[in-house]
């Protein structure tokens, strides 16, 4: 990870990330996450696993749509963020958190009916972004999905001059050249098939759904 990017949190940072995200969502952020997971069509007993789980909240808040028979993997590197999240979902035996640099690879094969990634993936360099893709694909069943919350593209600009203010003094350099990423061709390069784009918040933020295939590397 290079000083470019701020997506690493931990030290005195991660007792403060949530407020933070209530905070800059105006208390939204919880609903806001609700309305994006209703969106990942999740079906009870679906495995899935969350790239950078932060503080387990939106790993919780997946748990009612995977219901009592599905499980819910997250991996953090950070273990300030971990610790939160172990302690949040302690009562919940389908959820569980993994430590783990998702650059690298991951201990998964072929396990998982969806891959969520929130607000992760602007923090990396293109060769690591390329790498976790990779990596979600070895981890997704066939027909399985990949679900990315981040950045849409957007030209900052032209963005309203608080907006991109805020945007300038909490984001790293990495997300500023995020917003020129043609992401879907990224994840269509790496072996998975955009095949829905959601947009959120005035169109700032897009989900984007893309699928593994049924063995479209060995027809
Ligand atoms: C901006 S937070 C997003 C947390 C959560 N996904 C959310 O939407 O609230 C980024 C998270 O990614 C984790 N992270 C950053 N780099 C990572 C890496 N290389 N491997 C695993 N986790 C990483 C951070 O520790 C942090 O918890």
């Amino acid at each position: 990870m290079t000083l470019r990017s701020k997506v690493e949190i931990s030290g005195h940072w991660a007792p403060y990330y949530d407020r933070m995200m209530d905070l800059l969502f105006l208390g939204t952020y919880p609903r806001f996450i609700a309305e994006v997971i209703a969106k990942m069509g999740i079906q009870p007993g679906d495995e899935i696993l969350d790239l950078g789980s932060g503080t387990g909240r939106n790993a919780r808040l997946m748990l009612d749509s995977v219901g009592s028979t599905g499980h819910i993997i997250g991996v953090d590197i950070s273990p300030q963020m971990l610790h939160r999240a172990r302690r949040r979902c302690e009562c919940y035996p389908q959820i569980s958190f993994v430590e783990q640099r998702i650059e690298q690879p991951l201990p998964f094969t072929e396990e998982f009916d969806k891959i969520f990634i929130s607000f992760v993936l602007h923090g990396f360099e293109d060769e690591d972004k390329r790498r976790i893709i990779a990596n979600a694909r070895n981890a997704l069943k066939q027909n399985g999905s990949l679900w990315i919350l981040d950045y849409n593209e957007f030209d900052l600009e032209k963005v309203y001059w608080p907006l991109q203010w805020l945007f300038r003094h909490l984001e790293c350099e990495l997300a500023t050249e995020f917003l020129q990423l043609n992401l879907a061709q990224m994840v269509a390069e790496g072996g998975l098939k955009p095949f829905v784009s959601h947009k959120f918040l005035r169109g700032y933020v897009r989900l984007l759904g893309a699928q593994k295939q049924i063995n479209e590397r060995s027809n």
